[in-house]
């Protein structure tokens, strides 16, 4: 794992948590502090990238986007022939190819939840599928196969989205709070919710499980009409829309 941030971390602790020897994962960061911090956790760590990169079959890079050619660079002479992973946003296969010709070169995008396995990933080049890069994902949680141009797509709606679900999650705890309910009985109770219609999701269409819910003139349907009537999800949509133009701006440029 070269990178132990936030999404480096996540994926470590993913795949320790489904039972992967913690010293089978080798971690390298360019921070000394956020070493110590991934050896206290168990993961072995390396004094180089190239270092990790050469005890490594499969070598994940999760730093930023504008870290990911010196770190690719720094170990370049070691991925012959291996397995290489970006999981950064933005940087195309051919950029990543270009730097570590010799390597099979994939890109991953995970979202945050791969910490708890619950994560979705999405892989590219689906035209050259991998065995390892697959099964190394879905131990933390789904994983599809797709085009780039749809991992592209994937890190606006699949990645970045968790930030915006909390937000969600949020507004409903300050309400809840608001009308009284006791802080640890409204996390519970809200967070058990996202839960269990996010699984319901997968199985019914989103209109049969409101429906089910609305008596008529009963306490749902209230809710309902002022959420559509106070334009709250046309405002969703737009700021779902607006955000990724800049977006797709950035991925253009
Ligand atoms: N966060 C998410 O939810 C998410 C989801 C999907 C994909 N991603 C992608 O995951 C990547 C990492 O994101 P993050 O949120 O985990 O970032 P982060 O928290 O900033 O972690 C990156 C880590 O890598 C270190 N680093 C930088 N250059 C390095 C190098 N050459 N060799 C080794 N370590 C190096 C950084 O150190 P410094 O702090 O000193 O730079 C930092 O500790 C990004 O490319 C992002 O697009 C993130």
């Amino acid at each position: 794992m070269i990178g132990f941030g936030r999404m480096g971390k996540a994926i470590a602790l993913g795949l320790s948590r489904a039972n992967i020897d913690k010293e089978s994962i080798i971690v390298y960061d360019m921070l000394p502090e956020v070493l110590e911090e991934a050896s206290k956790l168990g993961f072995k760590t390396s004094e180089s990238a190239s270092s990790a990169a050469r005890q490594a079959d499969v070598v994940i890079v999760a730093v930023k986007p504008g870290d990911v050619e010196k770190a690719l660079k720094s170990f370049a002479d070691e991925v012959s022939g291996k397995v290489v992973v970006s999981i950064a946003a933005l940087i195309k296969l051919k950029v990543l190819e270009s730097i570590v010709p010799k390597s099979m070169v994939y890109r991953a995008m995970p979202n945050i939840a791969v910490e708890i396995n619950k994560g979705f990933t999405a892989l590219t080049p689906a035209e050259r599928k991998n065995d390892v890069v697959e099964k190394v994902f879905r131990v933390l949680g789904e994983v599809m196969w797709v085009n780039e141009k749809v991992l592209d797509m994937l890190t606006f709606f699949s990645a970045s989205t968790p930030a915006i679900v909390a937000e969600l999650y949020d507004a409903f705890l300050l309400s809840a709070l608001k009308a009284g309910v006791p802080y640890h009985v409204a996390r519970k109770a809200i967070a058990t919710v996202f839960q269990g219609v996010g699984a319901l999701t997968a199985l019914k269409e989103v209109s049969s499980i409101r429906d089910s819910v609305i008596t008529p003139g009963g306490v749902t349907i209230r809710i309902i009409e002022k959420f559509y009537t106070y334009g709250a999800k046309q405002k969703l949509i737009e700021v779902l829309r607006d955000a990724y133009e800049e977006y797709e701006h950035m991925l253009n440029n």
